[in-house]
This record gives C-alpha cells, sequence and structure tokens, in this order.
C-alpha cells in the first residue's frame, strides 16, 4: 500500500425528509446569502425547490437563484454565475441537482473571489480560495456530493475538462434516496455505470496488498450488482434506491481508491464522447470501460480474474486465466446492456469516423497517459475502434 492523505470533510445528511433541513445546515456552516442554483427543470417539477426555498427563508437566510444548467455543464453560465455571485454578495452557493449542477457550483465557487478566468483550473492551475458549496442531490451517479472535483465543458471548441481541489469539497450534502424515484429508468441506469466505473477506475492499479481497498471496492460494485436491476424494475423501491445513493458517494470520494496507483483513463476517453455528441456521461462510459478493459487486461491478467471471480461469480479457470478474465469483462458488458445502456458507436450515436479527431482532442501527441497501462495516441484509437464495433 503506498503512502496517503485522505480528507473528507462533508457532513451527509441522509434520508427521508432531509431536504427541509437545507436552511438549518447552511447557517450551521456559516452560510447567510446563498445562490440557489439548480438545473433544467426537474427539481421545480417535483417541488424540492419549493421546499428549499422555504427551509431557507424559515431560517432567516437570504438567497438568490439561477437555474438552467445543462448536463454536461457549460462555462457560460459559470460565467454568469461568478458575476452574479459577487453583485449580490453571496457568501455560499447550494446546489440542488446532480453532478452537472454541482460540478457547475464548484466552478463558480473557484471564480468569485479569483482575478483571472475560471477556467484557468480546468487546465492545471490550482485555485487557492474558494466559497463553500453544499449539495442537495437528486440522482446517484457522479459523486460529486463528495468529491473534490468539478468537470466543466468549454462551448466554444468543446472542451470538456477537469478541476480537482480539496476547497471544493462539498460542506455538507443532503441526501434524500426518496427525491431519486423521480428518474427514468435510462437515466438511472447512466448513473448506475458511472457509480461502477468510478470504482473500477480504482481497482485496476499496479499496487501491491491493497487488499482493504479491493474488498471495498468489491463490496460497491456487488452492490450495484445487485441494487440496479431492482430499480430499474421498481423505481419507486426506496431501500435500493437508498442502497445505490450511498454506493455511489462511497466510489468517489475516494475512500476505496486510497493507498493505491488509479487510472482515470477510460474516463478522459468517455469525456471527448459526451463533449461531441452531448451524451450522458455514464452511457458513454457503457461503451468505453469495458473496451478499455479488453484492451488493457493482458498487462495483468490475474486482477481481471481476480474481478471476475469476486465481483461477477465467475468460476476460475486455473487452467486458463484469461479465460476467467475475458468472462468477467463479457458478464460486465452483458451487465450494462441489461440495464438499457448502449454498448457500442451506433446505440450511443456516435460515428466511427469521428474517430481520429476525438483523439486529436484527447491531446496527448506523442505521449502517454494513464496509471495502470500508460496509453499513446495509437492504443486510444484502438480503444474506440474497439467501443465502436462491440458486441455481446
Ligand atoms: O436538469 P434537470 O431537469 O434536473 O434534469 C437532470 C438531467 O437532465 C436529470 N435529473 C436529475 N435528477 C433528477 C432528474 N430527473 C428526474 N428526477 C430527478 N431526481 O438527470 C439529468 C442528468 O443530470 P446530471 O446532473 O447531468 O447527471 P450526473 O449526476 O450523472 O452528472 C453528470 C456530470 O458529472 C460529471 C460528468 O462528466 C457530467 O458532466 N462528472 C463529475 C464528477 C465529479 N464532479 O466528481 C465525476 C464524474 O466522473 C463525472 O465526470
Ligand atoms: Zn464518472
Amino acid at each position: 500500500m503506498d503512502n496517503f492523505q485522505f480528507w473528507s470533510p462533508t457532513e451527509f445528511v441522509f434520508g427521508k425528509g432531509t431536504e427541509n433541513e437545507a436552511g438549518k445546515y447552511v447557517k450551521k456552516h456559516g452560510g447567510t446569502k446563498v445562490l440557489l442554483h439548480y438545473g433544467g427543470g426537474s427539481a421545480i417539477k417535483s417541488g424540492l425547490i419549493d421546499r428549499v426555498r422555504k427551509s431557507l427563508s424559515d431560517n432567516g437566510i437570504e438567497y438568490v437563484e439561477l437555474g438552467g444548467v445543462k448536463p454536461n455543464p457549460r462555462d457560460t453560465l459559470v460565467y454568469e454565475g461568478i458575476d452574479l455571485c459577487r453583485e449580490e454578495k453571496v457568501d455560499f452557493i447550494l446546489s440542488v441537482g446532480g453532478g452537472s449542477v454541482i460540478d457547475s457550483s464548484k466552478a463558480i465557487a473557484m471564480g468569485v473571489p479569483y482575478d483571472g478566468d475560471f477556467w484557468d483550473f480546468y487546465t492545471g492551475k490550482s485555485p487557492e480560495a474558494a466559497l463553500p458549496v453544499a449539495t442537495i442531490l437528486t440522482i446517484a451517479a457522479a459523486g460529486s456530493e463528495g468529491s473534490g472535483d468539478s468537470v466543466i465543458t468549454k462551448e466554444e471548441g468543446g472542451l470538456k475538462r477537469g478541476a480537482g481541489s480539496d476547497l471544493i469539497r462539498p460542506r455538507f450534502s443532503i441526501m434524500n434516496p426518496e427525491l431519486t424515484c423521480t428518474l427514468p429508468p435510462y437515466q438511472t441506469a447512466c448513473g448506475a455505470t458511472d457509480i461502477m466505473a468510478h470504482v473500477f477506475e480504482r481497482y485496476f492499479t499496479n499496487t501491491e496488498e491493497v487488499e482493504i481497498t479491493d474488498r471495498l471496492c468489491e463490496a460497491v460494485l456487488m452492490t450495484m450488482i445487485k441494487e440496479t436491476p431492482r430499480v430499474i424494475a421498481d423505481p419507486s423501491n426506496y431501500q435500493a434506491r437508498a442502497n445505490i445513493m450511498w454506493a455511489g458517494t462511497v466510489a468517489h470520494t475516494n475512500i476505496v481508491g486510497v493507498g493505491r496507483q488509479q487510472d482515470w483513463n477510460s474516463h478522459g476517453i468517455e469525456h471527448e464522447l459526451s463533449a461531441l455528441y452531448d451524451c450522458a456521461h455514464g452511457a458513454g462510459l457503457a461503451v468505453i470501460m469495458p473496451a478499455w478493459m479488453e484492451f488493457v487486461y493482458k498487462h495483468n491478467v490475474m486482477r481481471f480474474a481476480q474481478a471476475a471471480v469476486r465481483v461477477w461469480g465467475c468460476k476460475m479457470d486455473f487452467e486458463n486465466p484469461e479465460a476467467t478474465a475475458l468472462e468477467g469483462i463479457s458478464r460486465f458488458r452483458s451487465f450494462l446492456h441489461s440495464i438499457g445502456m448502449p454498448i457500442n458507436f451506433e446505440e450511443l450515436g456516435a460515428k466511427k469516423e469521428d474517430i481520429p479527431a476525438l483523439v486529436e482532442k484527447f491531446g496527448i501527441g506523442d505521449g502517454r497517459t494513464g496509471g495502470f497501462v500508460a496509453l499513446s495516441a495509437a492504443d486510444i484509437t484502438e480503444i474506440y475502434n474497439i467501443a465502436a464495433n462491440a458486441s455481446l
């Protein structure tokens, strides 16, 4: 196991009705003037925003609102949010929604106290200050409610890039699984795929002797395999929703990834797809992640065989561990298909002829990137090709 530092300061407030306590928690965490940030309408339609407004008012907290965050959140709304916060002297940002709203809030939070362009933080600069951010989560997926990450798309040129800092870890996250019951099955499945991908990106490592995090990863994956079909069959299943919601947070605070090398190439390769086609991040991952696995598994067949046996329940073929490894990957793809995810370019709405442009935008030139296996541009081209042509 490698040395590590892990800081997860978020207060998680979990369960039925907890959104009605939003005002109390803003007060507890020092907010006096709030930016209430939300998405394209689901939280208004469900009455959630009204309940949050009431809770803020009941606690004497002033607020201004900025709705309209789109999935794959854009820089243009972030600039608007930064201006609004400065004009209104906002000192706290409350995001109501999913990863897109939360990430937009985090970008605004870093941008407000910064003299330069907030995009600098998405091209390598570290922030020195940020407004406090908190969340009321409405979809189990990105894990942004407990992470120090934010992913934003620059409209001009369609660049999707990430920023990371402990300064943007949420102060509190309110998580009521009931709020996720209005999610359409497709969006639920996209979220489940993202959660599983967050674990796999950490599971495939070259670090040895990481039994504790291996086992934590396996627990999250097995929970997702059990619970996802239950919510697809019955969207109002509270207990299954609750298990998935917490799994999504555990998958991405990094508690399942500490002390080990990680590999985020599948996410990087996917981000080019959601930037170009504006598809859901989870759907893009359903196409890319098994393809990445098929490309890299030979690097450590036994680790893939371990996942196949422990997570997917495959029987270990001691004569031919490679067959076991491949069976695990195949079970993953079949599982994704069974919950309604696309498994190749055609099903995703992507085009093979765009592959050179996707690789170009990935932007590694003659270099290599990745932890488990460092990939060249030619390798990434091959992964897109495997993804384009995948079948069950
Ligand atoms: O905008 P509204 O109307 O709210 O609709 C949203 C949106 O269309 C809808 N939705 C959310 N909650 C709902 C609901 N519909 C009905 N009932 C509800 N309760 O779902 C759609 C997707 O929402 P979005 O926030 O985009 O989903 P998700 O949480 O999957 O976030 C995706 C974004 O997060 C980034 C992704 O790249 C993508 O941009 N990621 C962020 C990470 C992070 N910050 O740590 C890590 C991830 O790997 C990921 O890259
Ligand atoms: Zn993700």
